[in-house]
């Protein structure tokens, strides 16, 4: 963009009454002091944002000394060829704005002004000395990385050893630099946590298993066990068969038992059977029965005599058979067997407990393990965000390097400090301009105004913007670079009336 100034024209502006200046490619201002010189520089920065040169608000050019009207200053501007006649007026306090001649609204105006170019660097650009009452932070630095891009990742990649380069390489296809800095910080801050407490866990089952070691090898347990158990089997196998013909003696005797009892009651019954009367006369009517019913009572008699004969004989043969069998039978006492399986048994019980000691002991190695694995994974976790953050560390530091060497060669007379390294070691943005060494509030006029051209020159060069400069109070410098732009220059000549002067 080419922003150029054609004619300004000042009335009732501080001194100047009347006054016009057309301007050429170099446009000289002449004259003694208080002249009216700085003020025809002033009118074009009031124009545009009713400020002085500083960008100060606190600027009245209404004119205190003698009666006027109105303040009113217009300036036909060209922007890449397009021109705009811009016109502000002070009247009794009052502002009034015009495009083109038309008068316009406060908000109108400015926002035509801001879309032509940005107030900053406007500013940056006509006054040499502007860019300097910018905060150096806020203002100055974004100002001058707007215009200036910064390194490729691939181009910082290349200075960083090679392991951090290749990491953060594949990381940043999935996120962006400053989210991994806040993931990989939040990693590592987790992980420590998870650390200390994997640490702390295998300490107490480490603590756990030395402890609780077992002393007796497991084979030699078993062994002893195995023998134990060889000989409860072998006794066993004695009291089993005991068991087998004890439970049938048992079962006989009952046997013999109940059939006594038995025959002890079929003998109570005999008496009654044997004594039953022959009636001859009828129990209902009492008539006398006849020979024939009589015979067939006794032999119902007869009959039921010999059928309990031959009961009782079979109970008493039942019995006595089985009694013969028992005789031939043997209780066996395996009291003593039992006796012997108890005191192996209770040999058994402590090694068997040393045998369960041995399995838990197993457990808990495992579970020593896992644990010791879970460790050393969140340890690998841990150190891989160590290493990511560091690696951003490093990136950071190194694209800092790389962009404070890209501003640097812009410059010929200036060094610029983009970076300040903190005690942490941390690289920090800063914003510091020094020419031979010296910061720009210990420049001299001459050097200040040397300063101001050199940074107005890079701003131009990288924002591709050519605009207008007002070099005011030329006469204390005696060479300077030509700058890009049309250029307006003011020297003080004494006993010389205002004089104002073209070169094409
Ligand atoms: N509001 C105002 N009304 C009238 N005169 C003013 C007003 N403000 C400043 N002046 C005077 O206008 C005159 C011109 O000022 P200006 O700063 O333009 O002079 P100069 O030529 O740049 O002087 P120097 O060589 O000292 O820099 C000065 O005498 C100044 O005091
Ligand atoms: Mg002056």
């Amino acid at each position: 963009m080419d922003i150029k100034f054609k004619s300004l024209t000042l009335q009732n502006f501080k001194s100047h009454q009347e006054l016009t200046v057309n301007f050429g490619e170099r446009t000289v201002i002449t004259g003694d002091n208080t002249k009216g010189k700085s003020s025809i520089g002033e009118a074009v920065t009031w124009l545009l944002y009713g400020t002085d040169l500083m960008g100060s608000t606190k600027f009245d050019p209404f004119p205190s000394n003698y009666e006027a009207e109105e303040t009113l200053v217009s300036l036909l501007l060209s922007v890449d060829g397009m021109e705009t006649l811009l016109g502000r007026s002070l009247n009794k306090g009052k502002a009034t704005y015009y495009i083109n001649e038309v008068p316009s609204k406060a908000t109108d105006y400015n926002e035509l002004l801001d879309k032509l170019f940005d107030k900053d660097l406007f500013l940056s650009l006509y006054n040499p000395n502007y860019f300097f009452t910018l905060h150096p932070t806020k203002e100055q630095r974004p100002m001058l990385l707007k215009y200036v891009s910064a390194p490729a990742n691939k181009e910082v990649f290349k200075e960083l050893p090679r392991a951090q380069a290749e990491k953060l390489a594949e990381l940043v296809k999935k996120h962006s630099m400053t989210d991994l800095e806040k993931i990989h910080r939040e990693n590592k801050t987790k992980l420590e946590k998870m650390y200390i407490a994997a640490q702390s866990r295998t300490k107490t089952l480490k603590e756990q298993y030395e402890n609780n070691a077992p002393t007796v090898p497991l084979e030699s347990l078993q062994v002893e066990d195995s023998q134990l158990l060889k000989q409860i089997k072998e006794i066993e196998k004695v009291t089993d068969s005991a068991g087998d013909s004890n439970r049938e003696y048992n079962n006989l005797q009952s046997q013999v038992k109940a059939l006594t009892d038995q025959v002890a009651m079929s003998k109570e019954r005999w008496p009654k059977l044997k004594n039953e009367v022959i009636e001859d006369t009828c129990r209902t009517c009492k008539r006398p029965l006849d020979d024939e019913a009589v015979q067939a009572v006794e032999k119902d008699k007869e009959k039921r005599t010999q059928e309990y004969k031959q009961q009782h004989a079979n109970l008493v043969a039942k019995r006595n058979a089985l009694r013969e069998q028992l005789k031939e039978l043997e209780y066996i006492d395996v009291t003593e067997q039992i006796n012997q399986v108890r005191d192996l048994e209770d040999k058994r019980f402590p090694i068997q407990q040393e045998i369960i000691k041995h399995k838990q002991i197993e457990a808990l190695k495992e579970q020593l393990e896992e644990a010791q694995t879970a460790e050393k994974d969140t340890l690998d976790s841990l150190n891989e965000s160590i290493f990511i953050i560091d690696s951003i560390k490093a990136f950071y530091a190194q694209e800092a390097e790389l962009q404070a060497e890209k501003v640097q060669a812009l410059f010929d007379i200036l060094s610029i400090n983009l970076f300040k390294e903190q005690k942490n070691g941390d690289i920090k943005p800063d914003f510091e301009i020094e020419m031979d060494g010296k910061g720009y509030r210990k420049l001299s006029l001459s050097e200040g105004i040397r300063a101001g051209l050199e940074l107005r020159e890079v701003l131009s060069e990288q924002s591709d913007l050519v605009a207008p400069v007002f070099v005011d109070n030329a006469e204390s410098i005696t060479k300077f670079k030509e700058p890009t732009g049309q250029l307006i220059i003011s020297r003080v000549v004494a006993g010389q009336e205002l004089t104002i002067e073209v070169e094409e």
